[in-house]
């Protein structure tokens, strides 16, 4: 009989504001798969992206300490709403270093596009914090930043309506002024819209580069680990928990959707004044 993994390292804690952050857990997994990883997602207070920045803010301060009571080695704020108004509350907060969503994307748009015009998409709060707009011009080379926000996706993705028509006649209607404006470089700047890869490139068309940033972020987070010394390398597999603040077994059912294998347990908590 196979004896149970022994955790040696400390965990990457990730929180969200639900299930969209398993996106970035799905790719730890591909990319760090030594990593161990302690997640919370807030779906007693989901969603993030129709919420005050000061709310958010509150929240995310809230979602860090459960996490980082947990004693991990590295906060990754994966909502890209709370990563957009929250990053330097959190970083004056947490004794662990935090990584957020918002400049991994940008500089992933920035080294991709070619012509310099590039598209950014995410929810109301997202979009008008400014916070990918500010990062993609301190980036350096774009010239033109067109920012749409595209709040019917999220409830689409989590209704599993990934490619039905009415996801592909809003992603059309939505991606109008972006077509319109030729950018040639769009970052999907919300945790559900990877799921809708397959969309963005049928409406956009193969001169437009995605941009997932999920998937530049956890590449920052792979960095800071192999700075640290600490990436890779574990003997047993590791062990993954997922905690919630509400409705474990919905968050079960959806996180097949969004990390591609199925979570063996949630646990619920209470996390601030929820
Ligand atoms: N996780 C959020 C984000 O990436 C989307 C869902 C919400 O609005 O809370 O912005």
């Amino acid at each position: 009989m196979r004896s149970r993994p022994v955790q040696t390292r400390p965990a990457i804690g990730v929180f969200d504001s639900g299930t969209g952050g398993l996106t970035l857990v799905r790719e730890i997994m591909r990319q760090l798969p030594d990593e161990p990883v302690i997640y919370f997602g807030d779906t007693a207070r989901v969603p993030y992206g129709s919420k005050s920045p000061e709310t958010v803010i509150r929240f995310s301060l809230e979602d860090a300490a459960f996490l980082l009571g947990k004693g991990i080695r590295l906060l990754v704020a994966a909502c890209n709403t709370a990563s957009s108004v929250s990053m330097p509350a959190l970083r004056e907060y947490s004794s662990v270093p935090v990584v957020g969503v918002i400049e991994p994307g940008a500089m992933a748009a920035a080294k991709a596009t070619r012509t310099g015009i590039v598209g950014v998409i995410g929810t109301n709060g997202t979009i008008s914090s400014g916070a990918y707009q500010k990062a993609l011009r301190d980036a350096g080379g774009i010239k033109a930043v067109i920012a749409q926000p595209c709040p019917l996706l999220v409830p689409l993705v989590e209704e599993g309506w990934l490619d039905h028509r009415i996801t592909v006649e809003i992603v059309e209607e939505y991606m109008a002024p972006l077509i319109r404006e030729r950018i040639d470089t769009l970052v999907l700047g919300c945790t559900h819209y990877p799921l809708l890869k397959s969309v963005f490139s049928q409406v956009m068309g193969p001169g437009v580069t995605l941009v997932d940033s999920a998937e530049s972020t956890v590449s920052a987070v792979r960095e800071i680990l192999g700075a640290a010394g600490g990436a890779g390398g574990a003997e047993a597999p590791p062990e993954h928990a997922f905690y919630v603040s509400d409705i474990p077994l919905k968050f079960q059912e959806i996180a097949q959707r969004f990390l591609g294998r199925s979570i063996p347990l949630v646990t619920q908590v209470e996390v601030g004044d929820a």
